[in-house]
Order: C-alpha cells, then sequence, then structure tokens
C-alpha cells in the first residue's frame, strides 16, 4: 500500500521534528519546509538518525507563495501540518507586524495552497494562550477564549478562526486545531530537542542552561499568585507524546472520522505543575541542585492554566504517557549533548 504522506512545515523546529519522527514511526511519509529562521539543518539529520532513513526537505519559506506552489506541484499530499511560526511573546509585542506578516502570511498561503491544489486536511499548531486567564480551570474546548494579550496570542486565535471559517466555507477541507500546553522535554536518543536561540523565554530551556552553567541564576518569576506554593501553574506535556496527539489527529482527518469539518483539541496531561514543583522535580530527576531566586511576577503571565483532556482522550484516543521525572531526565540529557557536558 502506498503511504500517506503528510506535509510538515517549521519540520525543523522543536515540535517539528518530534512529530516527523512519531509520523514516520507509525507509518507515514513527510515531507519537511523549513527556512530555518529559527532551526538548524542538524534538526533534520538529527530526525533522519532516529528513524534510520533519510527525509525528504524542502527548503523554502513558507512566506513566498510561488515558491510554495513549487512544494505542491512537487509532492503528493493530503494533510499539512503547519507549526511554521514565530513564538517568542515579548518580541512580538515589540515588533507586533513582524508576527502578524510572518504568522499570519505563511499560514494563509498554505491554506491557499492547500484549496487550490484540492489537497483536504489541515492540522493548525494553537495554544493553550488562547484560554487566557480562564474563568474555570481546568479549561475544556467549550472554555471561551480570553482576548489575546499579545500579537504573539492573536496570531494563533486569528489562525484558529481562519481555520474554522475555511472549512465551512470550502467543502473539500477539513480542518483540526490543536491547542499544545507547556511543551517541554526531547526525543530519549538526545539527537533532537529544543533549542532556543539566545536567552530562553520558557521555564525548562532556562532550567537547563542554568544548570549547564550558561545562566548563572534562574528567575522564579512570582512567588504571590493565588496558588498553592504561590508560583504559577502549567499542565507540561512531554514533546513526545504531544507528537503522538499529531498522529492520531491526522489519522482521525485521513480516515473521513470527523464529525464535524473543524474540530479543536486540548493536548496537555491534565495536571497542573507549578514553577517551584517542577524546579523540584528536575534536580531530583537529575541529581542536581539549580541556582534560582524569586523575582518579580512576569507581565502577562496568567496565574494558572491547565487542560481538561477528555476529548483528546475519547475522540482521538491519545492519552499522555510520559512520566514527568522521565521528561525532566530527557530535557537535561539533551542540553548535555547540545553543550558536550558528560
Ligand atoms: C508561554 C507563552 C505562551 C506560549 C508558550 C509557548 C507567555 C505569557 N506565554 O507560555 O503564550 O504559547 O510560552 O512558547 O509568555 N517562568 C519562570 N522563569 C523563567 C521562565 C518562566 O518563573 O525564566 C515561569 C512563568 O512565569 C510561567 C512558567 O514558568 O509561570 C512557564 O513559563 P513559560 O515556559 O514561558 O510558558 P508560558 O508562559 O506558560
Amino acid at each position: 500500500m502506498m503511504k500517506e504522506t503528510v506535509l510538515v512545515s517549521g519540520g525543523a523546529g522543536y515540535i517539528g521534528t518530534h512529530t516527523a519522527v512519531a509520523l514516520i514511526e507509525a507509518g507515514y511519509d513527510v515531507v519537511i519546509i523549513d527556512n530555518f529562521s529559527n532551526s538548524e539543518p542538524a534538526a533534520v539529520e538529527g530526525v533522519e538518525k532516529i528513524v534510520g532513513r533519510k527525509v525528504c526537505l524542502e527548503e523554502v519559506d513558507t512566506c513566498d507563495k510561488e515558491a510554495l506552489r513549487g512544494v505542491f506541484e512537487r509532492h503528493q499530499f493530503n494533510t499539512v501540518i503547519h507549526f511554521a511560526a514565530y513564538k517568542a511573546v515579548g518580541e512580538s509585542m515589540s515588533e507586533p507586524l513582524k508576527y502578524y506578516q510572518n504568522n499570519l502570511v505563511s499560514y494563509m498561503n498554505i491554506l491557499e495552497m492547500m484549496k487550490e491544489y484540492g489537497r483536504p486536511n489541515v492540522l493548525f499548531s494553537s495554544s493553550a494562550t488562547v484560554y487566557g486567564d480562564a474563568e474555570q480551570l481546568p479549561v475544556t474546548e467549550q472554555t471561551p477564549r480570553q482576548p489575546a494579550t499579545s500579537p504573539y496570542g492573536n496570531t494563533k486565535q486569528i489562525a484558529e478562526d481562519i481555520l474554522h471559517d475555511c472549512c465551512r466555507a470550502y467543502e473539500g477541507m477539513r480542518g483540526i486545531a490543536l491547542r499544545y500546553f507547556n511543551p517541554i522535554g526531547a526525543h530519549q536518543s538526545a539527537l533532537i530537542g529544543e533549542l532556543p536561540r539566545g536567552v530562553p523565554n520558557n521555564l525548562v530551556p532556562f532550567i537547563t542552561q542554568t544548570a549547564a552553567g550558561i545562566r548563572e541564576c534562574l528567575s522564579v518569576f512570582g512567588s504571590d499568585y493565588d496558588t498553592p506554593d504561590g508560583t504559577c501553574l502549567r499542565d507540561y506535556i512531554d514533546v513526545n507524546d504531544l507528537a503522538k496527539a499529531h498522529v492520531a489527529a491526522v489519522a482521525r482527518m485521513t480516515s473521513g472520522k470527523m464529525e464535524q469539518r473543524y474540530e479543536i483539541f486540548n493536548v496537555g496531561t491534565g495536571n497542573p505543575v507549578s514553577v517551584l514543583d517542577l524546579i523540584t522535580r528536575f534536580e531530583k530527576a537529575n541529581g542536581l541542585k539549580l541556582n534560582y531566586k524569586m523575582v518579580e511576577r512576569r507581565a502577562g503571565d496568567v496565574p494558572a492554566v491547565w487542560a481538561d483532556t477528555t476529548l483528546a482522550n475519547e475522540v482521538l484516543g491519545w492519552k499522555a504517557e510520559r512520566d514527568l521525572d522521565d521528561t525532566l531526565r530527557s530535557s537535561w540529557e539533551w542540553e548535555k549533548r547540545v553543550r558536550n557536558i558528560s
């Protein structure tokens, strides 16, 4: 039987590489598109080493519509997973146009090509950021979205709405938006992982860089929140589990089982973990001590958000499986490999 091919935009990135591995391991072929604006060709080589074969790579900027058209001319596929986007919340506040331009133009180009070439299935990378400071926890897919507090967050909301509109209007189009909670960890081989450029914004890369001695001290943003230990609560999802949620969503789209043409799923563990808990678990799992201090709250952070994952569990038949301590060990193994620490 011919293998189904999946186009993976941003496939050299953190979630993209892990998803490419999961797809190939599940029997799909992948075509990766990436312009390496925030990733390295070595990431694709990491994927190839893990799966033991070459992976098709198109070095194309998805904002370049004619170049993207070439990809659609050269490859036959029914499904795209669109990861390619900028994701730094703070930068999006100071450079909104950069974010609207890149994240929305690339996305519209993908959608236009899918429509023009009659390719039906679109899986979009959304984020728990759409829930903002939710009134009820855990959040379900029915929990109302809150007005976005950053251009980055706004691009996620707008992109969800665009997909919804397209699926309603174009009969051949089906869409799934996966709302990721906080992806962490790395592949167990340590051949792929998260590699932020510059000072990390996210908690776990900051933790591992502090452990590696690249950062002197980890700042815990806020210890006076109305939470059990005063620090924020988040739902940390292993990136390999998250990758498998994409495989489940692709299977749902390609099997024709979707009940509505546009569906949304939360992808998290359902377990809230505080910043302090995460630090302690990281220290214990890896047998080391972190230098950290409590500082002021970070603007824009919500006190708590975690997922109700019932829908993904029941409809996608997917659930988070990896143990948090193993995940935190994988983060450290990856950092050590990247920094040549034994
Ligand atoms: C952030 C973004 C979110 C985006 C997601 C993916 C914000 C407000 N939200 O989520 O929109 O979808 O990343 O990249 O930026 N923390 C520290 N010290 C640090 C870093 C983080 O204490 O050095 C704390 C934060 O206050 C937060 C938790 O760790 O409570 C997780 O932070 P982070 O990893 O940045 O993720 P989010 O803010 O949840």
